[in-house]
């Protein structure tokens, strides 16, 4: 048995096998419009017909100013909804479920003229200085956020993941050395998050599962560690999120403790949060042998375990790795390619 190749369900959402494909900004929006083109198009359906279980589009944004650029996804605006649908129909039709991951880049939106966040502090000395935003617009910010997630609802989406993670907004509210807000917004880090969770699962069906995406560690000096990441998951959980996404750092400029590349780097973080509160978990980070994503699966490390930059390299990702491991089956392989294969 390769328990890579193994069906999931969580909730009302079925996956033929428990590789995902990573969120992965592509920079490549045309008309600065937030509207996924036919570079995305292409992207996610090979993605689809390369066999992946579930794909999770690039960080989407809620408002302009969102964005980490002009040429990133969005979802503020009705008539962006039917260029996402395009390519979830077709990822469908190959046979794969599709979720989108949405954000707000806070801090760390590079052309915003002004970018905001939950404090005045910059990224780094390289980047814009934020304006702090006022408590009203704090929670205008949450119904932001579950606008774009009414929007990819109605595009058709089979999960939404709320970006928690890499320094982004969510990360910046729940991060200690960022929010030094006197308001509720500060005096409990995990308010933010909490009512974006709220807001969102509101919107979505109830046989909906919802993703969040958290750094589980951060890398500069005095960073939070684990303990921190699994206070703030079980409130998450406890507000609404059905399955963490496991990452780390991106909050500012790295210490001395700096993040590792190692294979399977960031698998000892899901395990961590898995155990302690009992929720599934994927698991990501140069986890692309496939042996080490089947160990991940098989060891119950993880749920399913997502790939990013080897999916990058090979749009058939999944079908080599089960191959790999001697699980491919016809049943994988799309007809049209079937005499590719000896089986
Ligand atoms: C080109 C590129 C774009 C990325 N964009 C996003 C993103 O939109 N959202 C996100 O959460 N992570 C993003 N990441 C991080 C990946 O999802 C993943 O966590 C990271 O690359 C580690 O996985 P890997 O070793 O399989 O590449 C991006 C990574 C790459 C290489």
């Amino acid at each position: 048995m390769v328990h890579l190749a193994t069906p999931y369900r969580i909730k009302g959402l079925s996956l033929k096998n428990r590789i995902v494909m990573a969120p992965m900004c592509q920079y490549s929006v045309s008309k600065r419009d937030g509207k996924p083109n036919d570079w995305h198009f292409v992207h996610y359906a090979s993605r689809a017909i390369g066999g992946t279980g579930l794909i999770i589009i690039e960080m989407t944004d809620i408002e302009p100013d969102g964005r980490i650029t002009d040429f990133d996804l969005g979802l503020w605006s009705d008539d962006q909804i039917p260029a996402f649908q395009r390519i979830i129909d077709a990822v469908h039709q190959h046979d794969a479920k599709i979720g989108i991951q949405i954000a707000h880049a806070g801090r760390k939106a590079e052309d915003a003229p002004t970018p905001v966040g939950p404090s005045s502090i910059p990224f780094s000395s390289k980047y814009k200085k934020p304006r702090a935003l006022r408590t009203t617009e704090v929670r205008e910010m949450v119904r932001k956020f579950q606008e774009a997630a009414r929007r990819a609802v109605a595009a058709g989406v089979d999960t939404i993941e709320i970006h928690g993670a890499h320094g982004y907004l969510i990360h910046q509210f729940h991060s200690p050395k960022i929010n030094n807000r006197t308001d509720e917004y500060g005096q409990d880090l995990s308010r933010f998050g909490v009512e974006v969770i709220q807001a969102v699962k509101q919107i979505m069906p109830a046989e909906m599962p919802l993703l969040m995406r958290i750094s589980a560690v951060e890398y500069w000096e005095d960073g939070y560690t684990l303990d921190h990441t699994i206070d703030l998951c079980r409130k998450y959980r406890d507000a609404g999120v059905d399955v963490f996404h496991i990452s780390s750092g991106g909050e500012g400029p790295v210490g001395t403790n700096g993040p590792s590349d190692h294979p399977g780097y960031q698998v000892p973080y899901a395990r961590a949060i898995k155990d302690a509160l009992g929720v599934p978990v994927i698991a990501v980070g140069n986890l692309d042998d496939p042996r080490l994503a089947e160990a991940t699966i098989a060891n119950n490390d993880a749920d399913m375990v997502a790939v990013a930059r080897g999916m990058l390299r090979d749009p058939y990702w999944a079908l080599h790795a089960i191959q790999e491991l001697s699980g491919l089956t016809k049943e994988h392989i799309p007809r049209q390619y079937l005499r590719a294969y000896s089986l």
